[in-house]
């Protein structure tokens, strides 16, 4: 996932669609999230547009639950400015465990970033939401993650669905390059 992208918004001007004006969009939270059926490994297969051309490609998430309940996060991507490079934050839980809302922290990035489950089936797919807002504006990101590298189309027909019921628009996903990793 593209959190390491995240500080190049500010110095982008491509981002229009995914920005919005005001309050983030009011999404439906799970109310049946297991967390230790998500954790393990993910493959992104889609994402919001990307930011700069040059984009990540191999890009998974690897999640561990830790005794404490928080979640360790690993996200590994290869770029062809940066090479293969991987970044590993402390996930915690926002208000019931049960409603897929998460809160996000890298070491090295200065803020805390949303991140939450809109849905998933856990053994195939899972459809990520975040977005965050900033003075007038939010900014947005979905991310499509599967547990196949390569998933049938209906796998993602139902991720992507989910963005459809929250009134969220699929055509600003961009498909992930996982081939040749
Ligand atoms: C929870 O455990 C993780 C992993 O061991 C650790 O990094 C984190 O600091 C702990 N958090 C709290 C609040 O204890
Ligand atoms: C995907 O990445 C591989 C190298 O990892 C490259 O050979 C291939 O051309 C890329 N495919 C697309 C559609 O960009």
């Amino acid at each position: 996932m593209q959190w390491f992208a995240l500080p190049l918004l500010f110095v982008s001007g491509s981002l229009a669609q995914l920005t919005g004006w005001g309050d983030c969009p009011t999404v439906t939270s799970m109310t049946d999230f297991v967390p230790a059926s998500y954790m393990g490994l993910w493959y992104e297969s889609y994402r919001t547009v990307a930011i700069f051309e040059a984009g990540a490609v191999c890009v998974t998430a690897t999640y561990t639950l830790n005794d404490n309940g928080t979640v360790t996060v690993e996200n590994s991507a290869k770029s062809v400015l940066l090479g293969s490079s991987s970044i590993t934050g402390l996930a915690t839980i926002v208000g019931d465990s049960d409603n897929g809302i998460l809160s996000v922290k890298f070491s090295s990035l200065p803020f805390v970033a949303s991140y939450q489950v809109l849905d998933t089936d856990y053994t195939n797919w899972a459809s990520v939401f975040s977005c965050t807002k900033f003075g007038l504006f939010n900014l947005q990101f979905y991310w499509v993650l599967t547990r196949a590298q390569s998933p049938l189309t209906s796998i993602l027909d139902e991720a992507f669905a989910v963005y459809t019921t929250n009134g969220l628009k699929t055509k600003y996903l961009a498909q992930t390059n996982q081939t040749g990793c």
